[in-house]
């Protein structure tokens, strides 16, 4: 084992807190959906009985309309700002009673996470074992989605905040913010107290993100007034590729199982509809690649991100679409001064290396990417963007994002946000192992 990997495991060991993971101190210090799934993967590798606790205590906080929050609230703690009181779930007549949690879900990992999990695992029957003891909560929460979450029934699910896209502050949302004016609230942010405020949304930001949050409360989270009402309904690639992802991920499952014919139908049936409306809606032609919609104002957002080339992932484009994605990923993004994958269209004005996901490589997507990748059969690339998240985490420690401009890795330290980050160390012990 690598010295890399044997501090990755000692991250990953030491913000295990029992039964699940924080994705980092102070910053982040409770259970979040979406890494809560890419950690497990991590674990996995050295630990299966974490792993599947992991997901375990996630599903454990699925709501009785089979959503899944983004964050489940499992101590008092008042590091974060906005903490349990603000997001105040238990409006919501079925939420969970077990656990304080958000009233928004993040990107459906927890599909395509139980399949990796299956795959890594050197006891197939025993995990397969556990996977039948959970794979139906999964179910449920697609159950959610495609039933409260895609009014035009076009199997495209809408997320109502910028939260629940996981890439909490592109620059994509900037057009919807000033469709909005909201109050100047008064709060405390917790966020800069532990990470450079250069690194993190502003104030004027988060005025927007609590508006969507207390609209959706006056309405107690009942999705029907949300899609009716929210200032924010967007269709977001990132979120739906690994949504069908985690769809294909669940009928490979069932047929390992066996006897879910039904199941495996509906899956069908919503693969089929997401699929061709994805390729049909979401690509834009212009750009080359996917893009998000603006449900709410009717308008396609014509900008350019990591998340645009997510649906490789998903195995969405056929050969020759994925062929020119892959290419003006190289171009734009891949020049010999960068590394890959940065989180924004490296050419816009609205690029900013330094901040959250308004420029900065992510190890999340970049593991999305490399795998997607490869699954296309671009061996050359899929190892580039392995061996440039290796280097970057070797030259900088386990941070949450990395700046995208290779200079700056020579000059300073160039990792930023928060530090001993858990998906960062899971993800890079698959990337060494896969
Ligand atoms: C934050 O507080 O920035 C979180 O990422 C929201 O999920």
């Amino acid at each position: 084992m690598t010295p890399l990997e044997k501090k990755a495991i000692e991250v990953l060991n030491k913000n295990w807190k029992g039964n699940f993971s924080i994705p980092c101190e102070n910053l982040y210090p409770f259970q979040w959906f979406w890494d809560s799934g890419l950690i497990a993967i991590g674990f996995a590798h050295f630990d299966m009985s974490k792993a599947e606790k992991e997901i375990f205590t996630l599903l454990d906080a699925q709501w009785d309309n089979g959503f899944i929050p983004h964050i489940v609230f499992h101590s008092e703690t008042d590091s974060y700002f906005p903490g349990a009181d603000f997001h105040h779930s238990s409006l919501h007549p079925q939420a969970s009673k077990k656990y304080k949690t958000t009233g928004i879900t993040q990107p459906p990992v927890t599909g395509f996470v139980l399949e990796e999990l299956y795959r890594i695992s050197s006891d197939k029957e025993a995990t397969l074992n556990f996977i039948k003891t959970v794979i139906d909560k999964v179910y449920f929460n697609h159950e959610y989605f495609y039933n409260n979450r895609d009014p035009k029934d076009e199997g495209l699910i809408y997320i109502y905040h910028n939260w629940e896209s996981g890439t909490d502050n592109s620059p994509i949302w900037d057009d919807i913010w000033e469709t909005m004016n909201p109050p100047e609230y008064t709060f405390e942010r917790r966020d800069t107290t532990h990470v450079d405020a250069s690194q993190r949304p502003s104030k004027r930001e988060y005025d927007h993100y609590l508006h969507i949050i207390e609209i959706a409360k006056e309405h107690n989270y009942n999705d029907q007034k949300i899609a009716e009402l929210s200032p924010f309904l967007v269709q977001d690639p990132l979120f739906n590729a690994l949504l069908i992802k985690s769809n294909e991920s669940l009928i490979k499952l069932y047929h390992l199982i066996e006897n879910n014919e039904e199941k495996i139908k509906q899956l069908h049936n919503w693969q089929s509809k997401a699929i061709h409306s994805f390729n049909t809606k979401l690509f834009d032609e212009e750009i080359g690649a996917y893009i998000h919609y603006d449900l709410r104002n009717e308008k396609p957002l014509k900008y350019l991100s990591s998340s645009s080339f997510s649906p490789l992932f998903a195995g969405i484009p056929n050969k020759q679409r994925a062929t020119s994605m892959i290419k003006l990923m190289l171009d734009k993004f891949g020049g010999d001064h960068q590394y890959l994958c940065a989180s924004f269209d490296p050419t816009s004005d609205r690029f900013n290396p330094k901040k959250y996901w308004r420029g900065p490589v992510w190890i999340n997507l970049n593991w999305m990417l490399y795998r997607g990748v490869s699954e296309y059969e671009y061996e050359d690339v899929a190892e580039r963007i392995k061996k440039d998240s290796i280097e970057i985490i070797e030259k900088n420690g386990f941070y949450e994002y990395f700046d995208s401009r290779k200079e700056i890795h020579e000059k300073e330290n160039a990792g930023y946000g928060g530090n001993n980050f858990s998906w960062s160390a899971a993800l890079l012990i698959d990337l060494i192992r896969s």
